[in-house]
């Protein structure tokens, strides 16, 4: 079943019905100023730190779900509705929900009139409009009552939720004309406040939330709307609102639109007052100067959709299919956008009060982000660099506000620091950007202490050189990319975190999931010396990764796949000699796109064991047989029941390895026929199913042994967008950013004839066609640009300097 349609043209998601069987959610804003919005007009926003800095209040778990967010209530004689159904549930006559790139318009009617309620943040402000726009579509006049409402939260979030005893007795506010100043702390140590404003005369307002709702109500029944009259309450302490009362007085046919902002404002900390305790105005007057008129409004979503046209024009492909042409030149792209933004800390099942940046979270989002805003990367492997310790190790997390790390949610995962390597490289491939390399980056946010980023690099290479167990295999510390492989920690307690109970080291419990990554980190890290001319550092690097595949090929290899670990006891997890969990999809995908098994059909054998063992229609299984105990040696991963998470749920972030995998070996067919059935788009048609966004992927698929197999979970913030994204821009349809140029290597089904695509590379536009009338899977017969043939897969990047477009053409076969 579906509940909505994509817009291709508009590149929308439309959604025609309020009741989705989850809150279908979209992003606001781009840079530093973030809103999540549902398609019922639920959520918050934040500047910068979900956390830290949050504007407005949302009660996650909450029932029903999905319950708070920009409400607008229209009084419409005594019928109450809004625009976006929910809180009132008034059944509308008409409702749509269209989630843009960065905006929501919710467009609803009841009783002959019509609401339309735009909803961004504009490019380079720090605030949501909110336009809202009400006809008189019936042929009567209509005295229609209008109030706002959001819930203001007292920054903190975290304690927000939590320490009541103070916070009951903090809030303050400030009402002027049409603008609500919400103030809490800005007397001590705050030097921001938010604003919330309109830009029409007012009837009222309130900023006490019992005076508002009345003390026993919820969202849904406001006294102040069933009585169409504000209370011009002023909020001290408890839990302060800001609501607006707008009358509109509509003749048949005629409309009036509304603008709101809701924004964050900061003083120099010398200038916070204008005089005792009242508040300095200026940066609000001068945001609320820019969106008085229609006009300005909408020349800021203007500027918002120029913005997107110009990202997606990086790349873009045309092939038969046009799902898969609006996967990968909208959403998945989008979806990138908003991970890197966000790594794992807000979203619908992300409170944003746990985790931060991710340390290898966000080195992977860059994979798929880097092609977008190169410069933004750049900054970004920065601060992640910036955290890392002089041994190489790294903090799992920092705050986006602060940029320090923390151990919040634990330390030790010896995976962490290659992933830098990862991104790094990936940085370098697209833009050609050596100097990178030689930016300062601090130790554990220590500047005294910088060196340039190529020595963090070659730290994290040598940690993982230097930590490695019994068998030769890296240690793996607290978890490897599994978070739930607790190899050392055996919890025996609830309640214990298994993230951060325990020693987080062991000096034996090793894993094969980071001697692949070892190895094809390694290769990567071993480039990069020898184009800065480091021959001998080279040659090192690559003995220790050519020493890492011969154990790999021996104590990682099971006779039919590769071994997953060894445990605490040296016992091998993820092989037939176990119990339960003999086969993980982790080592196969890995290890295979490190190249390791590639001539001797270890790493065909090993994906063959894939399909057979852990494939299913939704999707390739973590692991197989799902573990039905509790193993203390094993961590979190057992105590999920069997189907989920990381106990053989399809966890999406993992299956496009396998799809990289198989392209290595040239297997099209079967790379798309795996890359597909974890692809939102292709799952609309049966979403009462998948129930999470159809735009978008999640982080979790219920697998084969699970009560709700096919059920997704955890939609939005998922390391799943930015491997996909990778797996089909440059695996299947084989647009390869290298260091020394565009590489383009398709591996596609055979069925496909050809298809063309666009990629700005390093300033140059390629105008790419891929001709398979061979009906091949692999393999480039004949490559020309602008009718020079070119030998091999990669386009030197001196062939094509300074042009702006250049004709290439690829003959497959
Ligand atoms: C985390 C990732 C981790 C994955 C698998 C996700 O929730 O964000 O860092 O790799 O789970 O455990």
């Amino acid at each position: 079943m579906k509940f909505g349609f994509f817009d291709d043209v508009r590149k929308e998601y439309v959604i025609t019905t309020p009741k989705t069987p989850l809150p279908w959610i979209n992003y606001l804003g781009s840079q530093d100023f973030f809103g999540l919005i549902s398609n019922t007009g639920g959520g918050y926003c934040f500047y910068k730190d979900a956390k830290l800095l949050r504007l407005t209040r949302y009660r996650y778990n909450n029932c029903p779900m999905d319950l708070g967010g920009r409400y607008y209530y229209i009084k419409d004689g005594d019928t109450v509705w809004n625009p976006g159904w929910m809180p009132v549930k008034t059944e509308l006559d008409s409702y749509e929900c269209r989630h843009g790139l960065g905006y929501s318009v919710f467009t609803s009617s009841k009783n002959g009139l019509q609401a339309v309620l735009t909803a961004f943040v504009p490019v380079s402000d720090t605030c949501e409009i909110h336009r809202l726009k009400l006809t008189n579509q019936s042929d009567a006049p209509k005295n229609i009552d209008l109030f706002s409402f959001i819930e203001f939260c007292l920054w903190n979030a975290q304690d927000d939720m939590s320490n009541f005893q103070r916070n009951f007795s903090t809030g303050e506010v400030e009402v002027i004309g049409s603008t609500i100043y919400h103030k809490t702390e800005y007397r001590e140590r705050r030097n921001h406040y938010a604003v919330y404003s309109v830009n029409k005369p007012i009837e009222g307002f309130d900023t006490i939330r019992d005076s508002f709702l009345g003390f026993y109500n919820s969202f849904d029944d406001p006294d102040v709307v069933r009585e169409g009259k504000s209370k011009n309450s002023v909020a001290h302490g408890w839990q302060p609102i800001g609501s607006h009362h707008l009358k509109a007085e509509l003749a048949p046919g005629k409309s009036e639109e509304f603008i709101f902002v809701l924004g964050y404002c900061e003083n120099p900390r010398d200038q916070k007052f204008e005089a005792p305790n009242v508040i300095n105005k200026k940066p609000a007057n001068e945001l609320l100067a820019k969106y008085q008129t229609s006009e300005q409004a909408q020349a800021a979503l203007d500027e918002l959709h120029a913005y997107w046209d110009k990202l997606l024009s990086t790349y873009n492909v045309n092939t038969a299919d046009e799902k898969l042409n609006r996967l990968v030149n909208v959403w998945n792209q989008y979806q990138c956008m908003v991970t890197f933004n966000m790594s794992r800390s807000a979203s619908f099942y992300e409170s944003g009060l746990g985790r931060g940046m991710g340390f290898r979270d966000s080195c992977q989002d860059l994979l798929g982000f880097v092609h977008l805003i190169p410069e933004r990367a750049r900054e970004r492997i920065i601060d992640i660099a910036n955290t890392q310790f002089e041994d190489g190790s790294t903090y799992h997390q920092y705050q986006p506000l602060t940029k320090k790390g923390n151990a919040d949610i634990g330390g030790g995962f010896n995976d962490d620091p290659l992933w830098l390597v990862a991104c790094t490289y990936a940085y370098i491939c697209e833009t050609g950007d050596f100097s990178i390399l030689d930016e300062p980056c601090a130790f554990d946010s220590d500047f005294s202490k910088a060196v340039p980023l190529m020595d963090h690099l070659r730290r994290s290479f040598n940690y993982t050189a230097t930590h490695l167990g019994p068998h030769g295999l890296p240690l793996i510390g607290r978890a490897d990319w599994n978070d739930c492989l607790n190899l050392n920690c055996f919890s025996e307690e609830p309640g214990e975190s298994f993230q951060t109970f325990g020693p987080s080291e062991g000096p034996v419990a090793e894993s094969v999931f980071i001697a692949g990554m070892f190895v094809k980190y390694g290769k990567q890290y071993a480039e990069l010396c020898q184009a800065q001319g480091l021959e001998d550092e080279t040659a090192d690097v690559l003995g220790k990764v050519d020493q890492m595949i011969k154990v790999v090929e021996d104590a990682g290899w099971d006779g039919e796949w590769f071994v997953r670990a060894y445990d605490a006891f040296s016992n091998p997890i993820g092989s037939k000699v176990c119990e339960e969990g003999q086969i993980y999809i982790e080592p196969q995908g890995m290890c295979v796109m490190a190249g390791i098994g590639v001539e001797d059909g270890k790493a065909a054998k090993a994906l063959k064991s894939v399909e057979e063992k852990l494939d299913s229609k939704f999707g390739i299984v973590l692991l197989q047989p799902a573990y039905t105990k509790y193993h203390v040696e094993i961590g979190e991963i057992t105590s999920y029941p069997p189907g989920y998470k990381e106990n053989a749920g399809i966890f999406c972030h993992n299956n496009p390895w396998i799809v990289c995998a198989e392209t290595e070996l040239g297997h099209g067919d079967r790379a798309f026929d795996v890359f597909r059935k974890t692809c939102p788009v292709y799952l609309e048609e049966i979403s009462e199913v998948h129930r999470t966004e159809p735009y978008v992927y999640c982080q979790m698929v219920a697998g084969k042994d699970a009560p709700t197999f096919g059920e997704g979970k955890n939609s939005w913030l998922t390391g799943t967008a930015a491997w996909t994204f990778t797996a089909i821009s440059q695996y299947i349809l084989g647009i390869q950013p290298t260091l020394k140029g565009l590489g383009i290597n398709p591996c596609i089904p055979s069925g496909w004839n050809g298809y063309t695509l666009d990629r700005v590379y390093r300033g140059v536009t390629y105008h790419i066609t891929i001709d398979n009338a061979a009906g091949a899977q692999k393999g480039v017969a004949c490559l020309t640009v602008d009718g020079v043939a070119v030998p091999g897969c990669v386009i030197p990047a001196e062939m094509v300097a300074g042009k702006q477009e250049v004709a290439v053409v690829v003959t497959m076969g």
